[in-house]
């Protein structure tokens, strides 16, 4: 019934337009129809006008990937997850700006599946999202994405089916800048996930779990401070038929509550601590770290004892640089950061935000000895900030204007019944059209993300890279910490239907999520 209707919406029509769909089948156009608003559909013309509009090198850069299942080794444990080309580390995909990307994805899960570009401004018909704007990929079928990269950054691709991407179904997208202003002397990509699959359960046992929400763990409602994890039962704070759920999980950076779900490992390249990745490098040389966090219910706190970074870039975006001793990624969010090389073994550390463990990898001079995980430090500390924090570049700063349409996205819901949702809303990938945010192309759109929630929440958009504030960084995922007010705006350039949604996994997964609509 829903599938139904969504074929009807993929030809272009309005929910109300269904009475029309017989007239209109065959044309593909929208009909606009009484009290609906017609929307643009990622089959409309105007779409692939954007696109060619988008700058255009003639190089194609081709990767296939194939979706499946495969044996992996995490912490000396084999288990078995789903991901891309049988690798925990999907292929980091690198193009260049201007360059037309074309991935041939084959599904060999048993499960439906499809791609989403995070962070990139591309044409809406490759958006990679089931039921918005393409069918999912069927078991054993295959699916060609094809699309120009319009701005150089550090971007990632990502299933956005159920509980995939909390698998291994997602890899780096590194899009060179051809007029790169930056001088380093190579590049190291950082994806950092936490990881349950196979040790401790599924994605979905979580999901499951999660869903039945706090009663199960006796009606903790609110956690007052009494009632919080003795510290002999550590922060895992796990009750009778409580598996995945953290309890008393706290970061003060951000606003309390830290994650919901808690994990035995966190990755840094698909690596426990113990089997570290190693960059090798001379002292005085500069690496360009891009960080990713593909976490699912994880933010890392990312830093070098010791020794500062130099923040460069958010979401893909240039900032204007500024020095730090650790800097905090939500999940979707990424960062460039330079760092000078020092003689010897330098730990790159990603702290889980409120959780214990740990990840890391090492830049090596190829002299000293390698520290034992166990005795580098559990904290970073001094200066420290998230990217919805820092100043864009000027020469991405968007142009003062007074916005065309404002929309408030207040993010409710909570632990007690796992209800997550937008405007008391919670949003059905099978019916996405039920409470959409509508927008013109043309508009300067100004979206006011206020958090009633006990939680922070990192929000992404789809398709555009907004700014957060008068001048803050331009991005495409921000931390809205609980009790507060983050508001970006966006310039509508990029018709089509666009997800907006919370990226931790499992918020999403139970409705955290709401549509942008372009109308016409
Ligand atoms: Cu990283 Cu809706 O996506
Ligand atoms: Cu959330």
């Amino acid at each position: 019934m829903h599938i139904d209707l969504n074929r009807r919406l993929f030809l272009g029509l309005s929910v109300a337009g269904a009475a029309t769909a017989a007239l209109a089948a065959c044309s593909n156009t929208p009909v606009p129809a009484a009290g609906h608003p017609a929307r643009v559909m990622p089959t409309d013309p105007v779409v692939a006008v954007y696109e060619a509009r988008r700058p255009f090198t003639g190089t194609t850069i081709t990767q296939p990937l194939n979706a499946g299942t495969f044996a992996a080794t995490v912490a000396g444990k084999t288990l078995t997850t789903w991901g891309y080309n049988g690798a925990l580390v999907a292929p980091a995909i690198r193009a260049r700006a201007g360059d037309f990307l074309t991935v041939h994805l084959s599904n060999g899960l048993k499960d439906p599946t499809a791609i989403h570009w995070h962070g990139l401004a591309l044409r809406n018909d490759q958006d990679g999202v089931q039921h918005v704007t393409q069918e999912p990929i069927a078991a054993g079928d295959g699916f060609t994405y094809g699309f120009r990269l319009p701005h150089p950054g550090t971007y990632w691709y990502h299933s956005h089916m159920d509980m995939q991407r909390e698998r291994a179904l997602y890899g780096a997208l590194i899009v060179e800048d051809p007029k790169e202003s930056l001088s380093y002397n190579k590049d190291w990509v950082i994806v950092l996930d936490d990881w349950m699959d196979g040790i401790t359960g599924t994605p979905d046992d979580v999901l499951k779990e999660l869903e039945q929400g706090m009663s199960m763990g006796g009606g903790m409602d609110h956690r007052p401070m009494g009632s919080s994890p003795t510290p002999s039962s550590g922060s895992m704070g796990m009750g009778s038929g409580m598996k995945h759920m953290l309890m008393g999980s706290r970061s003060d950076f951000l606003g309390g509550d830290a994650g919901d779900v808690s994990y035995p490992f966190h990755l840094f390249n698909g690596q426990t601590p113990e089997q570290s990745e190693i960059l090798p490098a001379k002292a005085g040389d500069i690496i360009r770290l891009r960080i990713i966090n593909a976490a699912g219910d994880t933010a890392y706190r990312v830093g070098i004892p010791g020794q500062r970074l130099t923040l460069t870039h958010a979401d893909g975006f240039p900032v204007q640089h500024q020095d730090v001793d650790a800097v905090v990624l939500g999940m979707g969010e990424r960062i460039d950061a330079l760092l000078t090389v020092r003689e010897g073994f330098t730990p790159v550390m990603a702290l889980p935000e409120g959780k214990p463990g740990q990840a890391l990898g090492f830049v090596s001079t190829g002299t000293g000895k390698k520290p034992l995980p166990a005795v580098l430090p559990d904290i970073l500390d001094g200066t420290v900030v998230d990217g919805g924090q820092l100043q864009a570049d000027p020469t991405v700063s968007l142009k003062d204007r007074t916005p065309d349409r404002t929309h408030e996205l207040r993010l409710t819901g909570g632990m007690a019944k796992y209800d997550w949702g937008i405007n008391g809303n919670r949003f059905d990938i099978n019916k996405p059209f039920e409470h959409p945010f509508e927008v013109k192309a043309g508009e300067r759109v100004e979206v006011k993300f206020t958090n009633d929630t006990d939680m922070w929440h990192p929000m992404h958009l789809h398709g555009h890279t907004f700014q957060v504030r008068a001048g803050g960084a331009r991005k495409d995922t921000v931390i809205v910490r609980p009790k507060q007010s983050v508001t970006v705006v966006f310039d509508a350039d990029n018709p089509g239907q666009w997800l907006v949604h919370c990226h931790n996994a499992y918020h999403a997964e139970r409705g955290m999520m709401a549509l942008f609509s372009y109308i016409k």
